[in-house]
């Protein structure tokens, strides 16, 4: 996690490295910090605690021509001034900022550092101290000490360096951390992801694993792995800069929730031509139709989603669907069918946990798809095919909208892949029209949500969503988006297993939200709710109508039964939302998370 930004230019860089690191902050937000310089000032600036802590710290003194900055997420060392980037080496050689984990950085102190004294616990200054002591050492230009030092790392980097006696260079360093350079008239940037740059170009240039970039205002050297000095064309960013904007909105949760019939719209804008064709790559559909079992790999929210779709993708394709966690199965894969096809659903495409996997089944010689809300992602790249979620900026930490995107994306490529293989009695167009609709009236209920979540999680310090089929699965999702942003404990269950364990947990007053949307079970979930009641649970009922009881507390919208998943989320991302506000804590950015996830 952890996001970078540099700058080199004619201007006063400082702003525009604070600006970039706002846009940053959902990768991580405990503490922060900027090295500016020009051809007389060096400024640094750090601050525990979010961007702002930090803004407040930078004076109008704080200018430079050239700068870094950085926004941490803690892996190694305690969120502190001493740990946060940038790090200066010990005898002030060189300024380092980092994303990524350099695994091997206790045996490179034994072996470079002795008679070092570090000042916090970082592998980044450990790095920053090798690069100075190769220079000492061996009479090494800044540049030579940093390109051998990368030669002696194990792990992932985005790097971005200032040797304090050069205010005209910023070098560049890439392998597993996302990194973008930004192209200007007068001045280059570099960053984690587009967004934190937006604000200055649309112009940017993808670097790749092994990538070394030599910055100066106007001139760019970028060497690829083997060494070589190569030309990359930039492309053009296609980011709204004010789609990136809360407006008027108190959270951007709020915003994302709301924007989800208008993410649907798009997607069927997107993948649907005038007629109602899919517009999807036929050699895609054509492989996953041939293939004998899909796998759909993905962590968190994104997994919830592969879990939703399941039903779904299984009855249009007649192919079966296994969903996995990526950090699992990396490393305990199961024996994998002969012919299988990896989706890899990720908002970011920037997931560690993800990504391993892609690179073991990309070894393996298996065809993958990725599923992202960022094109031109690693994931995005690193797969064969690469679908977009057109979902828009996610800003917030919690997940709404690329969840809701990338299930109704997976009912898109189902029904395009049944298309295939036979005619289909589904008008999926229109289901999904119906399926938007339905979300807009959950919408208008919010205020009802609000008091709801007021009564139900104000006080509470545990909750448990339980459901069947796809609603077991969108309680999963409703359980992580409760407890991640309002820090209650909750569990998503499997309605007919409560009995099995966990009623144990059932006590006077204790909350247990019911999803009932399928024909087949309501009585079974109407059955376990009653169950809880009479053990003291106070219950919450969100029923489609076709199934609602007067006493049900939501009522949603009929849509198609195996799409009820986008439709029944909604509300309970309105009570997590809802009952964080009430707890008074930060609904965007909760403690000890960041949003994209690029350790494993
Ligand atoms: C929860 C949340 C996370 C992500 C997970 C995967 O609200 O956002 O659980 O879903 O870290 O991230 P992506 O989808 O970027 O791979």
């Amino acid at each position: 996690m952890c996001g970078i930004v540099g700058m080199i230019g004619n201007e006063n860089v400082s702003e525009v490295l604070l600006k970039g690191l706002e846009r940053l902050e959902y990768r991580g937000y405990d503490s922060a910090g900027v090295y500016v310089a020009n051809q007389n000032e060096r400024h640094l600036v750090k601050a525990q605690g979010p961007i702002k802590q930090l803004a407040e710290k930078m004076t109008s003194e704080t200018t430079g021509t050239l700068g870094i900055g950085h926004t941490r997420w803690a892996t190694h060392g305690i969120p502190s001034e001493e740990n946060a980037h940038p790090h200066v080496s010990q005898h002030g050689k060189v300024v380092l900022v980092h994303n990524g984990v350099i695994e091997n950085y206790r045996s490179l102190k034994e072996d470079y550092l002795a008679g070092y004294q570090l000042v916090g616990e970082t592998d980044t200054e450990v790095v920053a101290n090798v690069i100075e002591q190769r220079m000492e050492a061996e009479n090494l230009s800044v540049k030579e000490a940093f390109k051998q030092t990368l030669r002696l790392l194990q792990g992932s980097y985005a790097f971005a360096l200032i040797d304090t006696n050069d205010v005209d260079t910023l070098y560049v360093a890439k392998n597993k951390s996302p990194l973008l350079i930004g192209c200007g008239s007068d001045f280059h940037l570099v960053g984690s992801d587009a967004l934190a740059m937006i604000h200055q170009t649309n112009q940017f240039i993808e670097l790749f694993d092994g990538d070394f970039v030599t910055l100066t205002t106007n001139s760019m050297v970028l060497e690829d792995a083997a060494g070589n000095v190569i030309d990359r064309a930039p492309y053009t960013a296609e980011i709204d800069n004010t789609a990136i904007d809360k407006g008027t909105y108190p959270f951007y949760m709020l915003k994302e929730i709301e924007e989800q019939p208008l993410v649907l719209r798009r997607l069927q804008q997107k993948y649907f031509d005038f007629h109602g064709n899919v517009l999807l790559d036929d050699t895609l559909l054509q492989e996953i139709s041939a293939s004998e079992r899909i796998y759909i790999v993905a962590c968190g929210t994104s997994y919830h989603a592969g879990l939703a779709s399941k039903a779904f993708f299984e009855t249009l394709t007649k192919v079966p669907v296994e969903v996995h966690l990526a950090s699992e199965f990396g490393y305990y894969t199961p024996i994998l069918a002969k012919k299988p096809f990896f989706i890899y659903l990720s908002q970011s495409g920037e997931t560690a946990d993800s990504r391993q996997v892609l690179v073991k089944t990309n070894q393996l010689g298996a065809s993958s798809l990725a599923i992202t809300n960022v094109p031109g992602s690693t994931l995005a790249r690193e797969a064969k095919y690469a679908l977009s979620l057109e979902a828009g900026p996610e800003i917030a930490v919690a997940s709404t909208k690329a969840y809701t995107a990338q299930i109704a994306l997976l009912s898109i490529l189902a029904y395009a892949i049944q298309l295939e293989k036979e005619d289909s009695q589904l008008n999926l167009l229109q289901e999904l029209t119906l399926v938007e609709e339905a979300m807009t009236q959950v919408l208008t209920q919010k205020e009802h949500i609000h008091q709801l979540a007021k009564d139900f999680f104000r006080d509470t310090n545990s909750a448990f969503f339980i459901g069947r089929g796809n609603d077991y699965a969108v309680s999963l999702e409703a359980a992580l988006k409760l407890k991640e942003i309002s820090y209650i404990q909750a569990e998503g269950f499997a309605a007919g297993e409560l009995k099995h364990g966990t009623i144990a947990l059932i006590e006077d007053g204790t909350p247990v939200i019911g999803l009932i949307t399928s024909e087949v079970t309501h009585l079974h979930t109407r059955g376990n709710l009653e169950e809880v009641k009479s053990r003291g649970a106070k219950t919450l009922v969100i029923s489609e109508t076709t199934f609602a009881q007067a006493s049900d507390q939501i009522i949603l919208p009929k849509a198609h039964p195996l799409l009820m998943s986008l439709v029944s989320v909604v509300p309970t991302q309105l009570l997590a939302y809802y009952a964080t506000l009430e707890r008074g804590y930060d609904v965007d950015k909760p403690r000890n998370l960041a949003k994209s996830v690029t350790v494993e």
